[in-house]
């Protein structure tokens, strides 16, 4: 389980400021986000890897919509209006595997891979929050972006002793 640390409170805060009727997040463990979003949206849906952070969460927040699955890969049919992340972003360490955090060889792989699960369950004026860390490979993130046609912009950034993180707004591209 992930205990909350600075990028679940970053993000926790910044999902405040948007409402609707279904939210997502891949990766709830403590589930401290998916509360926040659970007081704006009618529906808020989580998922993880990890089951028994999920049993946790459950015990706590009192929330039956709880999946345990890879990214978003359980749900179909359904569309969000909000779908958020702090996914794990750290590169790889080769010496010890966690997965709550190592986002792959460069850190960004992870993010990647649920943002390609989740961008069909978007609606489409819908909005994807994702946390950013300085120590991963934007580059390969922002090269995604280009090549599925949407557009990220920065909604806020913290800057820690070790590295600094951003939180990014992904949405389709309008057609003109
Ligand atoms: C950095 S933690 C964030 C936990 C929590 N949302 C928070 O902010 O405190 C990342 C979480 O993503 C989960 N995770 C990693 N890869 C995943 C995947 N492919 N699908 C679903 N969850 C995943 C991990 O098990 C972990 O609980």
């Amino acid at each position: 389980m992930y205990f909350p640390s600075d990028d679940s409170i970053f993000l926790s805060d910044i999902v405040n400021q948007y409402h609707g009727q279904l939210a997502l997040e891949v990766g709830t463990s403590s589930g401290i986000i998916l509360k926040e979003l659970s007081k704006n949206f009618r529906i808020a849906i989580g998922t993880d890897l990890d089951l028994n952070s999920l049993i946790h969460s459950q015990s706590i927040l009192k929330n039956d919509n709880l999946i345990c699955c890879d990214a978003a890969s359980a749900l179909h049919n359904v569309m969000f209006d909000l779908i958020v992340t702090n996914p794990p972003y750290l590169p790889n360490n080769p010496n010890h595997v966690d997965k709550t955090i190592d986002g792959g060889p460069s850190g960004i792989e992870v993010s990647i891979h649920i943002l390609t699960s989740a961008l069909d369950k978007l609606t489409k004026a819908g909005k994807i929050l994702i946390v950013v860390s300085s120590l991963s490979n934007k580059k390969k993130l922002e090269r995604f972006i280009v090549e599925n046609n949407l557009v990220m912009k920065q909604i806020a950034k913290k800057n820690l002793f070790y590295e600094s993180l951003e939180i990014m707004e992904i949405s389709r591209k309008i057609k003109q």
